[in-house]
């Protein structure tokens, strides 16, 4: 599955059939450059390491291998797993959502109220690690730990921040009633099994401690009518959702979190919910700033976001995928709609 592939190009035609059908022009043209596959040796993805060396930590160099799809680089650990890239490109990309999310939520990393000693914190699919390093800035008390299935976090980080290669669907082997906070960002689209994940958190957190959640609604809302029935963005999730399922992850289980998390055993939950604006259209200067960081972002990674669920989920050739992100791309250049995502804050305390 996870390996370099070229496809014969096909522009598909308006598919009346399908509910989630773009119309598509003839730019196969364009499509066949934009996914010009990238050469699996290259020398300067070898870099990357992790730091720590716990029983988690697995060095051996599959671990630390890469695969190349469609022209974008994925984790070799667990492969497949995941279905969204790894590449400089994503970082970027992940680093800039981490800095909107952040000014959205008022320049908290966290709400749980973990109190300002911490001990043990443990951030699962950390991504680029960005989250880690700042909270280990934070809580200098902490022995903050970073787990993901690519190891693409940096090697200078704070004394206190460790990397490890791990997939956080499988049994830790952490020691139970360990941690003061599990905290778990933007992973609905990650993870097959949310509900394992809690219950597996909940043995590792100490009584006492927290869960935290940042979860969005991949569902755009509008609140003043200038959000149109076929809203593109809307069809775009929609298609990428449908290859996803397919694929395990349930990318709108946001709304169901607040129950799996009561259900994994927490109590005192929080469920709160924090609007990101897609676009500059908001007056408040803050939210306005995350607008634009979105925008951005949904357009900088529409590739990225796209191609693994709908090759992979789909069956759709990776031309197709383009003459799709192509119609997308125009539709979402219409200023005129004021969409906004809801990012849910979900945390909850295992009972003392
Ligand atoms: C959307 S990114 C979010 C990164 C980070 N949480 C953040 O908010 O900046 C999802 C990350 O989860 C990782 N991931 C996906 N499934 C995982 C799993 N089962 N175990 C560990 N990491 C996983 C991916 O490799 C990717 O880096």
């Amino acid at each position: 599955m996870a390996t370099a592939s070229s496809s014969t190009p096909q522009a598909r035609s308006r598919d009346t059939s399908d509910p989630h059908a773009l119309d598509i022009q003839d730019a196969a043209q364009q499509a066949e450059t934009a996914i010009e596959p990238a050469t699996d040796g290259d020398s300067s993805y070898e870099t990357d390491s992790v730091a720590g060396g716990s029983e988690m930590t697995s060095l051996s160099s599959s671990v630390r291998d890469y695969t190349f799809e469609n022209g974008r680089r994925y984790h070799r650990f667990r492969e497949g797993a995941y279905n969204f890239p790894n590449d400089d490109a994503e970082q970027d990309r992940e680093d800039m959502k981490h800095a909107l999310v952040v000014a959205a939520c008022g320049d908290k990393l966290a709400f749980a109220p973990i109190g300002n000693k911490p001990q043990r914190i443990i951030d699962l699919g950390t991504g680029t690690g960005i989250w880690c390093i700042e909270v280990g800035d934070q809580y200098p008390s902490a022995q903050v730990v970073g787990i993901d299935l690519s190891p693409i976090q940096p090697v200078w980080v704070p004394p206190n921040v460790q990397f490890l290669v791990d997939d956080a669907e499988s049994p830790w082997t952490f020691p139970n009633d360990y941690f003061d906070l599990v905290h778990c960002r933007h992973m609905v689209q990650a993870f097959k099994d949310y509900s394992k994940a809690l219950s597996t958190a909940y043995k590792h957190i100490k009584p006492g401690g927290w869960v935290e959640l940042q979860e969005l609604i991949y569902a755009p809302k509008c609140d003043d009518g200038t959000m149109p029935d076929d809203y593109v963005l809307k069809i775009f999730l929609d298609n990428v959702k449908e290859g996803l399922t397919r694929l395990g992850p349930d990318m709108y289980a946001t709304a169901k979190l607040p129950g799996k998390v009561k259900d994994a055993g927490f109590v005192n939950i929080t469920d709160r919910v924090v609007k990101l604006p897609v676009g500059p259209w908001a007056k408040n200067k803050t939210l306005k700033k995350v607008g634009l960081y979105l925008y951005a972002g949904i357009m900088d990674g529409l590739q990225a976001i796209a191609m693994g669920p709908m090759t992979r989920g789909l069956g759709k050739t990776p031309v197709e995928v383009e003459l799709f992100l192509k119609e997308v791309r125009e539709g979402m250049k219409d200023s005129k709609v004021h969409s906004y995502f809801d990012m849910h804050i979900i945390y909850g305390q295992k009972p003392e």
